[in-house]
């Protein structure tokens, strides 16, 4: 995977102007952009992602899916055919609903490659006290471990977790542990040192991620509005970029 393939922008915003002006900006610098809710609700997911294909890069798109498992079929059916490279879909939705997220990727209508299915673990924006609260019995490691166990048994390609959580899952998970693995780790919630953390509470930097083995590090608020003394958004992935570099190389 090149350097730039293990980075995702997060393109939180909600107008179709805003969002072709970042990927321009950005589109030599990462390999990836994701298209989240706020984006989906308010534009739709049909003009961008052939205009982010026409620049070289890779759609990442992040609806979460949640439902049940036919339902859940028709939508994956539905994203694969918009051509995306990735999707997910909340592993607490279950078993089932994981299988036919997969099942209905791979039953494009239009042919092509299918998409990558990850599975949300816990949230980045949560931490233990929030996942107790919620009822889950596990401390927050057992039960992103519990997730990412169902993902792989469901055929899912990867999982969404914390860089935090990345140690224990290549520990525990059996495709984790393969050297080479193709069983996908992505983390959001990075936070260079520079950078604020927003609602985000579970973080790590770039460095730390790529270093505990993360293979894609989803960056939004750092890159795409980052601090004055950092400057421009390509700034900002640049210097996560060299981060990442030294760290692959060090
Ligand atoms: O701006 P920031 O870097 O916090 O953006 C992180 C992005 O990753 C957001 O779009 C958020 O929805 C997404 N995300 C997350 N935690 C997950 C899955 C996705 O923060 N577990």
């Amino acid at each position: 995977m090149s350097l730039k393939d293990r980075i995702a922008v997060a393109l939180d915003v909600g107008s179709l102007s805003e969002a072709e002006r970042l990927i321009d900006e950005l589109s030599d610098h990462v390999g990836y952009f994701k298209i989240g809710l706020e984006f989906l609700m308010s534009v739709g997911a049909s003009n961008i992602v052939p205009y982010i294909h026409a620049l070289g890069a890779k759609v990442f798109l992040d609806a979460k899916f949640n439902d049940t498992p036919d339902t859940v079929f028709k939508a994956s059916r539905a994203v694969a055919d918009l051509g995306v490279e990735m999707f997910n879909v909340h592993c607490v939705g279950g078993s089932k609903m994981m299988q036919k997220a997969v099942s209905g990727s791979r039953a494009k209508v239009h042919g092509g490659k299918s998409p990558a299915v990850l599975g949300v673990t816990i949230l980045t924006s949560l931490d233990q006290q929030d996942v107790t609260d919620l009822g889950f019995h596990h401390g927050l490691e057992m039960q992103v471990y519990r997730f990412a166990q169902k993902a792989q048994e469901s055929g899912l390609d990867g999982v969404i977790a914390s860089a935090r959580e990345v140690e224990i899952l290549k520990s525990l998970v059996p495709k984790c542990k393969e050297d080479n693995s193709d069983f996908l780790l992505v983390t959001p919630g990075i936070r260079p040192v520079w950078a604020p953390k927003n609602d985000q509470k579970r973080t790590l930097t770039p460095a730390e991620a790529i270093r505990l083995g993360a293979d894609i590090i989803v960056v939004g608020r750092p890159i795409t509005k980052p601090p004055i003394e950092i400057g421009t958004p390509v700034n900002a992935a640049r210097v996560i970029l060299r981060e990442i570099r030294e760290e692959v190389e060090s």
